[in-house]
């Protein structure tokens, strides 16, 4: 049974599971690439990585494939680890294993973050350059929709706390080390971020419960995901666990 919430530019949909959560994803996915297909030729979408997407594009790959128009989508990443495509770390790889490999796509319509230029920051400019490809909303690429998560500690995409490229507010993306995660990052910032169509956050899981809370409700808070201001809010797709502060 899903329960809808609002919290002013937030709207908030709360699924029984993980599972059921991905069914949805994948439904709003395909049902927005249905509808914005109709007016323009190609979708633009950004892949989320970490762990609570791997069963949206499982999903995507086993029902999907031959529904949505993936010839007219160009994909690319919210965020990538600096590691080579084929590392365990790779959100490319992750993404190639559960969707790409699995639909009809051309391989010039999928835009990894490049990793392999042997300098992170001309691994970023080849990046930015990627980006120059989308429409532009203002100053910043626009996204049909970019998938995010949230970390426990408030990050999205490679925005961590206390990180450069929160402050970047030019660049479409920036590169920053993470301390925490012993490992360099490339991401997209919030210029991208605040221009895009529509940003859809997925999030489970008890331990992401009070950030969520402080994050839809604190109006100090000052998590990175809290600094995204998008004119269009936020939609998140939360299962019941996350939900559990909300709904107490
Ligand atoms: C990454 C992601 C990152 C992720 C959050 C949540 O590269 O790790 O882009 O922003 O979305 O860390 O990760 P989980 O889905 O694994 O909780």
């Amino acid at each position: 049974m899903t329960k809808n919430l609002q919290y002013g530019s937030h709207s908030v949909s709360v699924y029984d599971s993980r599972e059921v959560l991905s069914s949805a994803a994948a439904a709003f996915i395909y049902a927005d690439t249905q509808k914005r297909l109709k007016e323009q030729e190609r979708y633009f979408l950004a892949l989320s990585g970490g762990s609570t997407p791997r069963a949206l594009y499982s999903e995507l790959a086993a029902d999907y494939a031959n529904k949505i128009s993936w010839s007219d989508l160009e994909i690319y990443f919210g965020d990538e680890r600096y590691v080579p495509h084929d590392h365990q770390q790779s959100n490319y790889r992750m993404a190639d294993e559960t969707l790409l490999s699995h639909i009809a796509i051309p391989e010039e319509q999928i835009h990894p973050t490049p990793t392999d230029c042997g300098d992170i920051d001309e691994c970023t400019a080849r990046y930015i350059a990627s980006l120059s490809h989308l429409p532009q909303r203002g100053h910043a690429p626009c996204f049909d929709l970019v998938l995010l998560g949230m970390g426990d500690d408030g990050h999205t995409a490679s925005l961590f706390p206390g990180s450069r490229p929160l402050l970047e507010v030019h660049q479409p993306a920036a590169s920053a080390y993470i301390e925490k995660h012993g490992s360099w990052r490339i991401t997209l910032t919030y210029p991208v971020l605040n221009a895009a169509r529509r940003l859809l956050v997925l999030v489970t899981g008890k331990n992401k419960a009070p950030i969520l809370k402080a994050v839809l409700t604190d109006p100090e808070c000052d998590y990175p995901i809290a600094g995204i201001h998008n004119p269009g809010g936020i939609l998140w797709f939360i299962d019941s666990d996350a939900a559990e502060e909300l709904l107490e």
